[in-house]
């Protein structure tokens, strides 16, 4: 079993356990319809999702674009593994052709693509400007690429808690660490800027879990986000961040807010952009 790989600088944060698998797979069943609404490409499209880990988000993108051409990429081979299998439980149909590799340095020829997708995976890159120019060059001119990011910086809920608070700040730190930017949300724009993109576009996508919707309370609030914070809570002791103690309060006051009473907001950015012509 596969439990870290390196992307560059950094470590990748969630590691690869069977854990994390199901939790990428909680995220992307719950946030289908938020995440992936008014992304659907022609069929016959040769379409490339740079970073699918074990497919969690493929086989939404591949129900919603019957018809397409798609190229999968991870690092990870023992993700990739998962992916296709998922992909053929739940699509047999699709057409997909799964390549590890590295998302910076891809072994495709210039323009060999329609339209990119990229979902969770610039927030873990010490230098997402340069992943998304890379990602542009393999984008054929006046193709399109839709890349969505979090930003733990929108996390808040009912009822606060300091020490909740303290461990999303810890999880942010130890991505940092580890070369990524669990923050990148904010700047999803401006990146895509940077890199030479035109016609970029912004959508906040928001999750907003509470009573009223306690299946969205238990797959985000905490199966997904929680789960997330829960993950580093050796390494935030071992880093000396937190104690035990003051980490499973954090990790317990998260759960009150996925509970009877409690509410939950968080925001994605979804952002589309053209290469230019
Ligand atoms: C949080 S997971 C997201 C997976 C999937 N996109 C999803 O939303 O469920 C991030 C994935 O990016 C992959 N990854 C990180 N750096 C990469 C790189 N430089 N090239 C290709 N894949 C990379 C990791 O192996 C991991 O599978």
């Amino acid at each position: 079993m596969e439990t870290t790989t390196t992307t560059g600088s950094g470590r990748y944060v969630h590691g690869y356990s069977g854990r994390e698998a199901r939790r990428l797979g909680d995220q992307a069943d719950a946030l289908a319809a938020l995440l992936h609404d008014g992304t659907a490409y022609p069929a016959g499209s040769r379409v490339l999702e740079a970073g699918c880990g074990v497919g969690a988000q493929t086989v939404h993108l591949v129900s919603r674009s019957p018809g397409v051409r798609l190229t999968a990429v991870d690092l990870s081979g023992a993700s990739l593994d998962q992916a296709r299998a998922r992909v053929a439980a739940s699509c047999p149909e699709a057409a997909v052709e799964w390549r590890r590799a590295d998302l910076r340095d891809l072994p495709f020829p210039d323009a060999a693509f329609d339209h990119v997708f990229v979902c969770f995976v610039l927030e873990h890159l010490p230098d997402p400007r340069a992943a998304l120019a890379g990602l542009r060059r393999v984008l054929r001119p006046g193709g399109t690429l839709t890349a969505i990011e979090g930003d733990h910086g929108s996390a808040f809920f009912h009822p606060d808690s300091a020490h909740a608070r303290a461990a999303i700040a810890h999880q942010v730190v130890l991505q940092a660490a580890a070369g990524g930017d669990a923050l990148l949300g904010r700047r999803l724009g401006p990146l895509l800027a940077e890199a030479g993109y035109a016609r970029v576009g912004v959508v906040p996508r928001t999750v907003y879990a509470d009573g009223a919707r306690p299946d969205l309370a238990r797959a985000f609030t905490r199966d997904t986000f929680t789960a997330m914070v829960e993950s580093v809570r050796d390494e935030a002791v071992a880093a000396g961040l937190a104690t035990p103690a003051d980490f499973d309060r954090g990790v317990a006051d998260l759960h009150r807010a996925a509970g009877p009473g409690g509410t939950f907001h968080y925001t994605f950015f979804k952002a589309t952009a053209v290469n230019p012509q």
